[in-house]
This record gives structure tokens, sequence and C-alpha cells, in this order.
């Protein structure tokens, strides 16, 4: 079914981290990350689907030998954004056990899912676990999780683009940005094809 999708630049209120303000950030964890894993050889885990920019950025910028995986998961509760269990609905391809384990994701809200995530990574006994974030909006945390790499921290407003959605659109942009929600339509499919 297509859908009607706004375009982003209608709702656009502010860019609140440009893109060569960002690209110069993960530079630095990479650079970081590079020095405190020599001799290592990490596995950097990504959470679908918001960490892919970051962790294909991030690894573009690392010296040293490396493995990525992949991970998903569904959180559930009453609401999407309540802390509740999370549900694995893609494992990892890799073992983990005896590994330096970073993992990698693109916001830390309550804190809810790396807290959970790092608990089910932690019985696979890896060598060492870690959280790099590139984004952390610390006022929002419920639950208190180990940051070892942080990018920014930032205020608490809804953001989206560089990963983050909007309704499932603009993640690919290569900014972040705050939407003006009054001005905002959620994506609907078109009129033409609503009886489907
Ligand atoms: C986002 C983000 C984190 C989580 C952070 O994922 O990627 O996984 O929310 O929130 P928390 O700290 O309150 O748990 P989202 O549910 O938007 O899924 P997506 O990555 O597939 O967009």
């Amino acid at each position: 079914m297509s859908m009607q999708v706004q375009d982003y630049r209608e709702y656009l209120q502010e860019i609140l981290i440009p893109e060569e303000q960002l690209q110069q950030r993960i530079a630095e964890l990479a650079a970081e990350i590079s020095r405190d894993y020599e001799g290592k050889l990490p596995l950097l885990i990504c959470i679908l689907r918001g960490g892919v920019m970051f962790l294909t950025d991030l690894i573009r910028y690392l010296t040293i030998p490396h493995e990525i995986d992949f991970m998903a998961i569904e959180s559930y509760g009453q609401g999407r954004r309540d802390p509740g269990e999370i549900r694995l609905t893609m494992d990892l391809h890799t073992t983990i056990r005896g590994r330096h384990v970073l993992l990698v994701e693109d916001i830390i809200d309550t804190g809810n899912t790396v807290a959970q995530v790092l608990e089910l990574l932690q019985v696979r006994q890896p060598k060492s676990l870690k959280v790099c974030v590139l984004l952390d909006k610390v006022e929002r945390r419920q639950v208190e999780v180990p940051i070892h790499y942080r990018g920014f921290e930032i205020p608490n407003k809804f953001v989206f683009g560089y990963g983050l959605d909007m309704d499932g659109y603009w993640r690919n942009l290569p900014f972040i940005a705050v939407p003006d929600l009054s001005r905002y339509r959620p994506p609907k499919p078109f009129p033409s094809e609503e009886k489907d």
C-alpha cells in the first residue's frame, strides 16, 4: 500500500545537531574506541533499527579490526514508551562468550531498553560489555545504565533523523532534528487505496 508522507521540511522546527557536528563527534568516539580496544577484536552490537546509521558511520572511523552484529527487540507493556519487558525478535549470529562486546545505540531515553539488553547479553558471559550511545536524553532516565561512550547529551525533546524516525520515515536524514508536532501529520494511505 502506498502512503502519503508529509515532507519533513513542513514541520521541521530546528536542527538540533547538524551533520558536521555529528560526524566530528562520531570520529572522536571512534578514535577513543580504537585506542581502548587495541588488540581486543571487539564485537560491536547494534540494536535495530535506530542505531544502524550511527553504527555504520562509527565503524568507518575505527582503525582497529572489529566485527559487527545485529539484534532486534520489541518492547511491550501498556504503551510503547512505558517501561515494560522486551522481547528478542532477532538474535545475534555471533557467540559472545569471552568476547569484548560494545553495544551501540542511537538513543537512551528511559534506559529501559539498554538495561534489559545488557542483562540479556551479560548472561552469555562476554569478557567485557560496554555501551556506546549517540544521544543521551538524560532527563528522561528511569533506569540507571552505564554509558562508556556518549556522543551528545540532549534536552527532553522529540528528535528524528540520523536513524531516528517519524512514524517509520526520515531515518535517512544526516542530522538530528526537532519536529514542530503541531504541524505534523502522520502518514496515511492514499484516499483511493483506503478501501483496499
Ligand atoms: C528507540 C532507541 C532505543 C530505545 C530507547 O528505539 O533505538 O532502542 O528507543 O528508549 P528507552 O531508553 O526509553 O528504552 P525504538 O523503540 O524507537 O525502535 P527503532 O530503533 O526500531 O526505531
